[in-house]
């Protein structure tokens, strides 16, 4: 049986399977299956007030997980799909009320990675699967960091390779008041009012809006202290740390000699999305007493979200 078959089989007898997207990895379980999802907020040690992303293979199976579906919710499916934009709409009834936190809307999207569509289509139903790591962490985006965190007796590993994005898709409720962007990614709200014709909101903490749950407070977290510098060379302020790790541009402002360690990280802002959670679990696992990430000041989506994930990454907890 090749792997594709055998983590079909697994999901089906209520297994959990960590499935690579072209965001990042998922832990995978049947929606319709809710006691294998509450495994999945188990594993993950996961509020269960913070509802989870359902993934289809098509936008036919998408839209049977929801109640209703507009003509705005249609064109933005097709504009994005198959790719990194998550949708929220009113809920089917039968999709289990864990899975939606207990809320009325639930969040779809079809994912892009070949891998994921194949595990989907070979399952023949739609699945959740929130970020592969536990809560409040790091997201994984390759192979080894998943296996870093599962056992092969808990979940299923599928091996897709790194992922592309390297950023979790872009959130957007669609509502009859209106759009608005719940969790920002490479999807930005420009693009996103293009396709809709009107204005996007932005902020999931808004007033009046239902508020995406794993947006509030810290998130993205390593273990280690992690603080934002705006120039390269004010991570020089933390050189008397007893050790720290420098993330930033390459060759730039830290001239970092043992025991302090320096991560250099690409200019153009796809790269330096795929690259960054790497680079935190990379200067996370050398136990340092700060990480210290030089914020890249770039244009444009990509460079918000990276900024966003950053600045929860630093949250105090
Ligand atoms: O890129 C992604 O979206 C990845 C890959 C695996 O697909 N998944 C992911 O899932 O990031 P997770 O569980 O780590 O993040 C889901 C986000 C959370 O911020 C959650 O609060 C929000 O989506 N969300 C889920 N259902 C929602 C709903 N019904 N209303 C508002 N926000 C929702
Ligand atoms: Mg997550």
């Amino acid at each position: 049986m090749d792997a594709i078959a055998h983590a079909a089989a697994h999901l089906r007898a209520g297994g959990l399977v960590a499935m690579p997207t072209e965001t990042v990895y998922g832990l995978a379980a049947l929606v319709r299956d809710a006691g294998a999802v509450e495994r999945v907020f188990a594993a993950k040690g996961r509020p269960s007030t913070n509802p989870l992303i359902v993934h289809a293979s098509s936008l036919e199976m998408a839209r049977g997980c929801c109640a209703t579906w507009t003509a705005e919710a249609d064109a933005l499916a097709r504009a994005f799909w198959p790719g990194p934009v998550t949708l929220v709409l009113p809920k089917a009834d039968w999709v289990p009320d864990v899975v939606t936190a207990g809320g009325r809307t639930v969040a779809v999207r079809v994912p892009r990675h070949p891998v994921a569509l194949a595990l989907i289509e070979a399952v023949g139903e739609p699945l959740v699967a929130p970020s592969a790591n536990k809560s409040g962490y790091v997201s994984p985006t390759t192979v080894e960091h998943v296996r870093g965190v599962w056992s092969e007796a808990q979940v299923f590993v599928l091996d897709g390779g790194a992922c592309e994005v390297g950023l979790e898709s872009t959130v957007v409720a669609v509502g009859h008041d209106g759009l608005r962007v719940l969790r920002p990614g490479v999807i930005g709200p420009e693009e996103i009012e293009r396709v809709a014709g009107r204005p996007v909101q932005e902020g999931g903490e808004g007033a009046g809006v239902a508020a995406s749950p794993g947006l509030i407070g810290a998130h993205y977290q390593p273990q280690a202290r992690v603080v934002l510098v705006e120039r390269p060379e004010d991570g020089r302020a933390y050189l008397g740390e007893s050790k720290a790790v420098f993330i930033g541009p390459p060759g730039g402002g830290v001239d970092a000699g043992a025991p302090h360690v320096a991560i250099a990280m690409a200019g153009d802002a796809a790269e330096y999305a795929r690259n960054l959670y790497d680079a935190l679990r990379q200067a996370d696992a050398m136990e340092p007493s700060v990480i210290v990430v030089c914020v890249p000041e770039g244009v444009g989506p990509t460079w918000d979200a990276v900024r966003e994930r950053l600045g929860r990454a630093a949250a105090s907890r």
